[in-house]
């Protein structure tokens, strides 16, 4: 087992330097199996202080690895945490932190605009070699490209929460990425232990386009009042074997943000009845019932 954390699974591709913009959620769990698979690391973001946070959090979230992987011998799994961690540097500026990387991985707030101010600098800036990926979860990679001139050298690369646990990565292919990108982002992929699957650049790729109008068609259910939260959920997990419920699910993800990438594919594509906008949804999230981190969505949470 050890071998999929250690790093003698180290990365048998191009990239050894990858810069991971953004160390929130998942920008942090990019970094730490990126390092865990001997990757140097840069990781970036506005300011030191969350920078902090997410070495913090990587740091326990190491520990917890290694005394799974080395629990009959302490010693190597200290020096698994201190080597890791060695390999993370952390950086407020993008643009220097991207001169050395052979990868970027993006995965600041989902934002368009935002993304494309980061990328103009980076492509300005970074070597012409560098490829460029963005984390995004709902917004389009060919739009996301379209701030840069590598056209070729971009493409998607969508990891799920947490990411040293999920062992998906979905790596999008853009309108432009050309196969050698496409290549090295997959080998980079399995280097760092992940299944890799491709995707063209359409809303949701496979996972959420799937996951996304499942629970809203989930949550219109309840609304109708067809059956209660608690039978929707049982249903789902007994009757087809899903280890969560769906309305369990929402509240996992956030209802926040199952509203967020709703709203921004109904309006993009208006004529998709399954992204319409779901009232009681707008209603919980109006009261900030956004589920587990709130305390409370379709159902109530002791308060984290
Ligand atoms: P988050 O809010 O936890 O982290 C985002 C981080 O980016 C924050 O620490 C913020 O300070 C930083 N940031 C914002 N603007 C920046 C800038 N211009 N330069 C540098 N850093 C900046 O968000 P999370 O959940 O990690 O999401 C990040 C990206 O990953 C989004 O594009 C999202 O769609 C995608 N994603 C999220 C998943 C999830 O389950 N949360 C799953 C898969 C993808």
């Amino acid at each position: 087992i050890a071998r999929n954390f250690s790093s003698s699974s180290a990365v048998q591709s191009a990239i050894k330097n990858v810069t991971v913009i953004g160390g929130g959620l998942m920008g942090s769990g990019i970094a730490q199996v990126s390092a865990q698979a001997g990757q140097n690391v840069i990781l970036v973001d506005l300011s030191s202080d969350v920078l902090a946070k997410s070495q913090k959090s990587i740091g326990n979230n190491l520990g917890r690895v290694a005394k799974k992987i080395y629990k009959d011998n302490p010693k190597e799994g200290e020096k698994f945490v201190s080597e890791s961690m060695a390999r993370i540097k952390t950086a407020t500026d993008p643009v220097s932190a991207s001169q050395g990387a052979d990868l970027v991985v993006e995965a600041i707030v989902e934002n368009m605009d935002i993304k494309h101010q980061l990328f103009k600098k980076l492509d300005a800036a970074a070597p012409n070699h560098t490829i460029f990926a963005s984390n995004t979860s709902s917004l389009s990679i060919n739009e996301i490209a379209a701030a840069v001139k590598r056209k070729d050298k971009f493409g998607g690369l969508h990891f799920f929460n947490p990411v040293p646990v999920m062992r998906l990565l979905e790596v999008v292919k853009g309108a432009e990425t050309s196969t050698a990108t496409y290549e090295t982002m997959m080998a980079w992929g399995k280097g760092v232990g992940k299944t890799c699957i491709t995707c063209k650049d359409t809303p949701g790729f496979v996972v959420n386009r799937l996951l996304v109008p499942y629970i809203a068609e989930a949550i219109r259910l309840f609304e109708r009042g067809d059956a209660s939260a608690r039978d929707i959920d049982i249903a789902m997990k007994l009757g087809a074997g899903y280890p969560m419920g769906p309305l369990e699910l929402a509240d996992y993800v956030g209802l926040d943000t199952n509203k967020f990438i709703l709203d921004g594919w109904h309006k993009k594509y208006p004529q998709e009845t399954l992204f319409n906008p779901i009232p009681l949804l707008n209603k919980l999230v109006s009261e900030g019932k956004l589920g587990v981190k709130t305390g409370e969505g379709f159902y109530k949470y002791e308060k984290k």
